[in-house]
């Protein structure tokens, strides 16, 4: 099992959950971090530093961002790893309340 990162990320990339992270297991793309399942080790620490609690454990995924399981997998043999925090992206705070983003995830810049 791994954990996923899930929509509420899309539009916010606060990273919080790169700087707790114990290995290197996320990949940035332009609007949306993922994980590498093949490199989590389903320690479970950044899903209380996300601010939006975008992270979740693949064994409790809401059944409507199942899609996201497949997602990380896919993504993130496509992106670049991401070792340490940085800024969120400017909109951020406007993004992290807002529901429906999958249509919005850019998979290329
Ligand atoms: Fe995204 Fe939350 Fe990490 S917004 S970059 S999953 S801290």
């Amino acid at each position: 099992m791994t954990h996923v990162v899930g929509e509420s990320c899309i539009g916010c990339k606060y990273t919080d959950c790169v700087a707790v992270c114990p290995v290197e297991c996320f990949h940035e793309g332009p609007n949306f971090l993922v994980i590498d399942p093949e490199v989590c080790i389903d320690c479970g620490v950044c899903v209380a530093e996300c601010p939006v609690e975008a992270i979740f454990d693949e064994k409790v995924l809401p059944a409507e961002q199942k899609e996201y399981a497949e997602l990380n997998v896919r993504l993130a043999a496509q992106w670049p790893l991401i070792t340490q925090s940085m800024e969120p992206l400017p909109d951020a705070d406007n993004w992290a309340d807002r529901q429906g983003k999958r249509e919005h995830l850019m998979e290329t810049a």
